[in-house]
């Protein structure tokens, strides 16, 4: 069923991105073995919609200047951070909170090699966001997979089964707050008994809200360190403007840290690594945190909204084909368990028949199995698309 809603250029427009040194379309046939000619890219967590203009406006002017030598201050985009987090979510911090990074990923990285030793155990709620197990087993730690519980198709946590798993080898958990994949926002209730959890076995907690802008409406993403304040002194909050505005290029994030000591622990281990700031990187995330940049945003989440929906009915109308609830993210978690075929039968019949690069659900750890990943921050025309060709692909099923 076609979507009436008006067209918005700035979400609608399609733009030919192959060809401008992406990941999302330029390696999707070397790694996901679709070519980008008749394929559609929904796997990298970047979404095919240009910026706010605010954002633009900035990158046009330093281009216009021309010359790209070393960023200045890092203030101005702390004190962006600072006006967005007060404004959007309701937590002040302060510029001594804030150590900028290269993106999350690097950020976590930073955090592994800084708070725990080589040999050590870290817990993550699978499945979960593929690259933290990466970043963890290449830093020579163990990764701890505590699964969620699939209740009625939302994600619970089930802390009974996670306290008999722990044995003290445990020093850090890495929580996705929204969670990615399955978009669950978690609720006060569920991030005080993550924070008393961490405490009961003095774990440090990375928070990773880097989706914490995606929500949908009806839901509400509330800032761990809101709810949890008690727990400072082992909680490390990692945001980022690159997921909402689409400037992951940028490769800016933050590690917010409120606890001194803590933060000493962190910047300490970072200075050796000589990290000089990003300009581009820089000067977009402070032009995204803005009142131009709210309002897009807002705009945004209308737009996905209407993604989701259309999405879902598409993709529900296989039989034994579930989509799990986004409450936040643009990251859909299809569950194929009912279709009764194996992992590899659904992934060759999306990269093979529908001509559609997923990610795979096991590359998220324990609970992936026969789900699959699709990233639906695209312009309306390509959801069409794909729902048309993810029902093809399946249309024995009917
Ligand atoms: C939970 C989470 N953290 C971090 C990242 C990537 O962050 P960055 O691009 O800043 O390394 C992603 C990307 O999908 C993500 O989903």
């Amino acid at each position: 069923m076609p979507d009436t809603a008006q067209f918005d250029p700035r979400f609608d427009t399609i733009i030919d991105r192959r060809g401008s040194a992406c990941e999302k379309w330029d390696e999707m046939e070397s790694v996901m073995g679709v070519s980008a000619t008749d394929g559609l890219a929904m796997w990298v967590a970047d979404t095919d919609f240009r910026p706010p203009q605010v954002v633009q406006d900035t990158v046009e002017h330093l281009v216009r200047t021309g010359v790209y030598g070393y960023a200045g201050d890092q203030n101005p985009q702390r004190d962006a951070t600072i006006w967005w987090m007060a404004t959007r979510h309701g937590w002040t911090v302060t510029r001594d909170d804030i150590l900028i990074t290269h993106g999350l990923v690097n950020g976590l990285g930073h955090l592994v090699d800084a708070l725990t030793a080589p040999g050590d155990a870290v817990v993550l709620f699978t499945p979960v966001y593929h690259a933290f197990a990466a970043i963890i087993t290449a830093s020579q730690r163990v990764v701890v997979e505590c699964p969620m519980v699939l209740d009625d198709g939302r994600y619970v946590l089930d802390f009974d089964a996670y306290d008999a798993q722990m044995t003290g080898a445990e020093k850090m958990l890495v929580l996705s707050s929204p969670h990615n994949p399955g978009g669950r926002v978690w609720s006060p209730e569920e991030l005080r008994a993550i924070a008393d959890f961490c405490t009961r076995h003095d774990l440090i907690l990375a928070s990773d809200e880097i989706h914490h802008d995606l929500v949908y409406p009806g839901h509400r993403h509330h800032v761990l360190a809101t709810v949890a304040p008690d727990i400072q002194d082992r909680l490390v909050t990692m945001t980022s403007a690159s997921k909402t505005f689409n400037i992951a290029g940028g490769k800016v994030g933050n590690l917010i840290i409120t606890d001194p000591a803590l933060r000493k622990r962190v910047r300490d281990r970072l200075k050796p690594f000589g990290m000089s700031r990003n300009l581009f990187g820089m000067a977009m995330s402070e032009a995204a945190y803005s009142p131009e940049g709210a309002a897009w945003v807002d705009d945004l989440m209308g737009y996905l909204d209407r993604n989701r929906k259309l999405f879902d009915a598409g993709i529900e109308a296989i039989p034994g084909v579930r989509s799990i609830r986004l409450e936040a993210t643009f990251l859909s978690w299809i569950d194929f368990s009912a279709t009764g075929m194996s992992q590899s039968e659904i992934a060759s019949r999306i990269r093979d028949d529908a001509r559609i690069a997923a990610n795979a659900g096991p590359s998220f750890g324990s609970g992936g199995d026969r789900f699959m990943r699709f990233n639906i921050g695209l312009p309306r025309a390509r959801i069409e698309e794909a729902v048309s060709r993810l029902q093809d692909a399946f249309r024995d099923l009917q």
